[in-house]
């Protein structure tokens, strides 16, 4: 792979304000020199998984922080997601008898745009915080001050975390006669955790009598899984652009899947730009004020050679916009003959401020903008392909509701996120449970 690329200069929407350009140049030299974190090869293999999901033979599930960070960036957090999307991703094999394609919002999801350049607190104001690859989120002066040293940190973090999941995944702690280790601690006595353990009762059975017979195959031992963020910073991401040797094509190998945000899909800005450039599987986020024609145009600027696998919409509507708004973007979407894939991020247009004044989202919310995904890509005839969610391993109370009862009163209890309020580990078991049902009835 080689550095070799000349990007021109448009306009960049939400980028981080750094304060001295030779630091920045220093940071991304550093970074342009350093080897790839994921192959062109792996990101290819993600595309032909995606484009099964396209035509309703997998599903996808992506999962993972709002904004990861690097204290949080440890060997127990890092399982603890795993295991999270591991389970959700077993109950929705299992019971809709379809290969999941897992994702984690994971090693690199450090950057977040914002919609204030600062933030006031008591009179005092600093720079907000963009992610932990551009500033810390304790409100001090040190802390807020973009440091492009930090992108070198993130480069360094992801690829730990990487690592860590790639021996996870290889390493046999993912293989499926292992279903009942990943329901440990705080799930196990949850009402999901119980139908969880009932359901890898049966499942064992399953894989014993598969033993009996002399058949076992190696996709009981490992588990493919996929790194995604958004590509936020066009400097980071570019300083991570290479040309892949074998195909002579360009690749971020910062991560498998690259997503555009809801606030910089500008169509002539420098992400969608980025976006149309690079080859690995990539992502937008659509949000209730998208206009359908300028989601198609988009459509045919991001894939333009009509490769299924290659564009996902991550459509983030709200529960209560879901139905109304969708169908019109379905429809022209799918009448451009462009092929997509159709994933449901039903946490960013259901957030909400609690009586506490915490940032939250209600679980009921949450499922019923899933459903109403799929009512419509029902009603339209179109596949409704994957799931987007912020959640987290661990016993956090950040999202309101699930039968384990996280109360409004209770969010100050576990509130640990850095950006947006995560389901914990019993409401992400319990939301794959629901959506399985959804998913048996597409
Ligand atoms: C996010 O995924 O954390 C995010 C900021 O989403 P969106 O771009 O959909 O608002
Ligand atoms: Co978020």
């Amino acid at each position: 792979m080689s550095a070799s690329i000349v990007w021109p200069d448009l306009p960049a929407a939400q980028q981080p304000p750094w304060s001295d350009a030779d630091e920045l140049q220093a940071a991304l030299d550093e970074l342009s020199a350093l080897p790839p974190l994921v192959f062109a090869g792996e990101c290819d293999v993600m595309a032909t998984r995606l484009a099964e999901a396209a035509q309703g033979r997998a599903f996808v599930l992506m999962g993972g922080d709002c904004a990861e960070t690097f204290a949080g960036n440890n060997a127990d957090s890092i399982r603890a997601r795993l295991k999270t999307v591991l389970q959700m991703s077993v109950v929705l094999t299992y019971a809709a008898s379809l290969p999941v394609i897992k994702v984690g919002r994971m090693a690199g999801q450090y950057f977040k745009p914002r919609s204030q350049l600062t933030e006031v607190r008591d009179g005092v104001e600093l720079p907000s915080y963009f992610g932990d690859a551009v500033n810390g989120l304790p409100f001090d002066a040190a802390s807020r001050r973009p440091d492009p040293q930090r992108l070198v940190r993130a480069y360094n973090a992801s690829s730990a975390a990487l690592n860590l999941v790639r021996a996870f995944t290889q390493g046999g702690y993912a293989d499926l006669r292992q279903v009942h280790a990943w329901n440990q601690d705080f799930v196990r006595d949850s009402v999901a955790g119980q139908r969880y353990e009932a359901m890898a009762g049966e499942l064992d059975r399953a894989l014993a009598f598969m033993s009996a017979i002399g058949a076992e195959p190696d996709e009981l031992q490992r588990v493919e899984f996929y790194a995604a963020h958004e590509a936020l910073s066009i400097d980071y991401e570019r300083a991570l652009t290479r040309i892949d040797s074998r195909t002579g094509l360009p690749y971020d190998v910062s991560g498998h899947f690259l997503w555009i945000g809801e606030r910089t899909r500008q169509l002539d800005g420098a992400h969608v730009h980025f976006a149309s450039t690079i080859r690995n599987p990539i992502g937008v986020k659509i949000g209730p004020s998208a206009s359908p024609d300028d989601i198609v145009q988009m459509c045919e600027v991001l894939n333009p050679d009509r490769i299924p696998g290659r564009l996902t919409l991550i459509t983030r509507m709200g529960a209560g916009k879901v139905r109304d708004i969708l169908p019109s973007i379905v429809q022209k979407v799918d009448a451009s003959g462009v092929p997509v894939v159709w994933v449901c991020d039903p946490m960013h247009g259901n957030t909400r401020e609690a009586a506490t004044g915490h940032k939250t989202r209600l679980f009921d919310d949450v499922v019923n903008e899933v459903e109403g995904f799929f009512e419509v890509h029902r009603n339209l005839g179109t596949i409704p392909g994957g799931m987007h969610i912020e959640l987290t391993g661990d016993d956090v109370t950040e999202c309101v509701g699930g039968t384990g009862g996280v109360l409004e009163g209770n969010l100050g209890d576990r509130y640990e996120t850095a950006c947006d309020p995560r389901l914990n580990r019993e409401q992400s078991l319990e939301l794959a449970f629901l959506v399985a049902d959804m998913l048996m009835m597409r």
